[in-house]
């Protein structure tokens, strides 16, 4: 099968603004239509417009540690193609302001992909303006792995059509999620990472 993640050349230095506190108190539900100048230092922002990247959608996650079996798919239709994502992992303290939790954070977590013969998965959706992130998880235990990535501080390219969850360990994750003008340009998988290839933002 194609590779299903791409590391980028787009540093993520200095990208989340220092003091950003999501003020998220609970509950593992994606937030949703974020606006980049709350989170991203505007200077980053700059940076990732003369790439050439717009962000029409943002979203972040957050997983406690330890976490598993939420294999899913993201849903798939309406304005923007949620077909893939630009991930950038950030440290958990960004969600509630704790700053002092976790002085040895390193990113631990990976974001795995199955065999789509394996598991069942359901897309739930919504309307065009209201997607939900309600999925319906696929059963881990008869689940093949095909493929997994650590992100780290690096910014990857993901596939986020082919069943895939995210495994933490010691440490919770916290990720920002852009999905831009790829969203609105690429119909699959393919035309993405061939626009990603001829803006020359691949690194490997
Ligand atoms: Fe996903």
């Amino acid at each position: 099968m194609e590779k299903l993640y791409y590391k980028l050349n787009i540093s993520s230095e200095n990208a989340i603004k220092s003091n950003v506190n999501i003020g998220w108190d609970g509950g593992e539900r994606a937030k949703i239509n974020l606006s980049m100048s709350q989170y991203f230092e505007p200077s980053w922002i700059s940076y990732f417009r003369h790439l050439g990247m717009k962000m029409d959608t943002g979203l972040v996650f957050y997983k406690p540690s330890n976490y598993s079996n939420n294999i899913h798919v993201d849903p798939f239709e309406g304005k923007t193609w949620l077909g893939a994502s630009v991930n950038i992992v950030a440290h958990p303290k960004h969600r509630d302001g704790k700053w002092d939790l976790y002085p040895d954070y390193i990113d631990d977590s990976y974001m795995t992909w199955y065999d789509p013969d394996s598991v069942k998965v359901e897309r739930k959706f919504i309307t065009e303006d209201n997607i939900t992130f309600d999925y319906l998880w696929a059963d881990e235990k008869d689940a093949v792995e095909i493929q997994r990535c650590q992100m780290g501080t690096d910014i990857y390219l993901v596939n986020t059509q082919i069943p895939h969850q995210i495994i933490t360990n010691k440490f919770p994750r916290l990720c920002f999620a852009l999905r831009g003008t790829y969203s609105a340009k690429c119909k699959s998988w393919k035309d993405v990472v061939d626009w990603f290839g001829e803006k020359g933002l691949m690194a490997e």
